[in-house]
């Protein structure tokens, strides 16, 4: 749970705050029973990220590929936004949050009604043919056929290790944290290049949301330290207007 007069001092930050804007990771979606990456049961501590998520493991054992995205999708098809997710959707329509950006492949945030969402590293709900291109179905890819153009393998339209981000998530959500009051970091380890820059480039207040932030405590002007979905409802409580 976040220390009170913190929550309050967030509070009055976004209350003033002419443009706020959210920057979230795995922890996010934990609460919804999404695993993080990370964390002792994160996907990273059983499965080596370079033999399932990089451009060379999809095109050295697709086999292997497939079968961990496959896990991924079908362990997200049973699994929904929380109320973390549904109170900032609630914000961007009460005019006191203006902008997610987000690590995550999930699509909860839009799921649960935000508008305004980058999503940085991709999505896993849409597919394409890794060698040409061409859009594919989510079923075509979970019976691992191959693209019905080239042959090539399909996959999910995440970002992999060693590929760019897509151009116009990464400008938009650069220039919305550049220009913001108040950034808000929500449930991301920050390991990861280039989206762990992006706090650093805003000239407003940062405040970091995590279960365990100690290893981040001289960056952000306050760190609620606590679950995302528990701290987020102790600043609604606290919101007016
Ligand atoms: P990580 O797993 O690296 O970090 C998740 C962070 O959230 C950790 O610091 C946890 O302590 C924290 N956390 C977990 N549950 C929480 C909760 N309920 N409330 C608050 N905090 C919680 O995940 P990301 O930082 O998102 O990329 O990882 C970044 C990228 O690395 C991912 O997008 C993925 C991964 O490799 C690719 O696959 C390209």
């Amino acid at each position: 749970m976040g220390d009170l007069s913190k929550i309050e001092t967030v509070v009055n930050w976004l209350q003033s705050s002419k443009k706020t804007v959210v920057l979230t990771g795995a922890g996010m979606s934990t609460e919804s029973g999404v695993p993080d990456f990370r964390s002792a049961s994160g996907w990273w501590t059983k499965t080596d990220p370079q033999q399932v998520a990089t451009v060379d493991a999809l095109e050295s054992n697709y086999p292997l590929f497939h079968e961990f995205y496959s896990m991924r999708i079908q362990l997200l098809d049973k699994c929904s936004p929380h109320k973390g997710h549904y109170i900032l959707a609630d914000w961007e329509k009460r005019g006191i949050l203006h902008h997610i950006a987000t690590q995550n492949v999930d699509g909860f945030h839009s799921k649960a009604g935000s508008r305004k969402v980058d999503e940085l590293h991709g999505s896993i709900y849409t597919f394409r043919c890794h060698s040409c291109g061409r859009d594919a179905s989510k079923e075509a890819f979970l019976a691992k056929e191959r693209c019905a153009h080239c042959q090539g393998c399909l996959r999910p339209n995440v970002v992999l290790f060693g590929e760019m981000l897509p151009e116009n998530a990464w400008r938009s959500a650069l220039s919305n944290i550049q220009s913001a009051d108040v950034v808000i970091v929500i449930g991301t380890s920050l390991e990861v290049y280039p989206v762990n820059q992006l706090p650093m480039m805003t000239k407003g207040k940062k405040v970091y949301i995590n279960k365990e932030a100690a290893s981040h405590a001289s960056y952000f002007d306050c760190i609620l330290e606590g679950k995302a979905k528990e701290v987020i409802m102790e600043l609604d409580d606290r919101l007016i207007g």
